[in-house]
């Protein structure tokens, strides 16, 4: 287990108070959020209710002993914890490394509070190294590919080990673009969201409030 996201990961259970709805994010980082959250809620006897952002993310938490319902079967989302792919000096972000963006964006925008984990490998001075996923239903995709093409963005249909198209748990496709060139992100994000075809892309802009990293212990705040 990588120390830094062990850290990353402690730091945020010390921020999770009895009686909370929390979001639990997907990826490496986020599983061993949900490892330290359920150790500490079954020590401390804490009453935690929580909402998971992929099917993975749900049979780990089960797993360990957490109270997992449907996220509509809540009226709020107290805090969620979530690992990230890159994150520059305003905290905005590129997720869905692991292909849960959707959901990933869906709790964490009806979330009060938003925390990332990360290592300082993740923070980056502008977004960008790392490929931005654009979420597709399957119908059309191409011709959503294709757009992208024309507008140089490098698209990249996210393949599974056997070769075939990687599906997300809402059946939809990935394409993952480069986004090193662009300059304006948040006119990237609208244009995005309004191509027919896309249902969600990973960039998070405004959205994480709190940044802990676990190389170096800090909790940076979003201004
Ligand atoms: C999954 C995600 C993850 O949070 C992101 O990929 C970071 O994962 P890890 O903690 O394993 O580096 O966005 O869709």
């Amino acid at each position: 287990m990588n120390d830094h996201k062990v850290k990353a990961a402690q730091m945020a259970v010390d921020l999770i108070p009895n009686q909370a709805i929390v979001g639990l994010g997907s990826g490496s980082t986020a599983s061993i959020f949900i490892d330290l959250l359920a150790k500490k809620a079954h020590e401390e006897a804490m009453d935690i209710t929580c909402v998971a952002t992929s099917g993975q993310t749900q049979q780990l938490a089960l797993g360990f002993g957490l109270k997992v319902v449907d996220i509509d079967a809540v009226d709020r989302i107290d805090v969620t914890v979530d690992g990230a792919d890159e994150v520059d000096p305003d905290l905005n972000g590129i997720k869905g490394g692991g292909a849960a963006l959707l959901f990933e964006k869906i709790v964490a925008m009806n979330s009060q509070k938003n925390i990332w984990v990360v290592d300082s490998s993740k923070r980056h001075p502008r977004l960008g190294s790392y490929k931005l996923p654009v979420e597709v239903v399957k119908f059309g995709v191409h011709h959503v590919y294709n757009y992208l093409k024309e507008q140089d963005l490098k698209p990249v249909y996210r393949q599974q080990e056997d070769g075939n198209y990687l599906t997300t748990d809402s059946g939809n496709y990935i394409i993952d673009i480069d986004i090193s060139q662009v300059d304006d992100l948040p006119k990237l994000a609208n244009e995005l969201k309004a191509l027919t075809g896309v249902v969600e892309h990973g960039l998070f802009i405004q959205v994480c409030d709190v940044l802990l990293v676990g190389n170096t212990g800090e909790a940076i705040y979003r201004k």
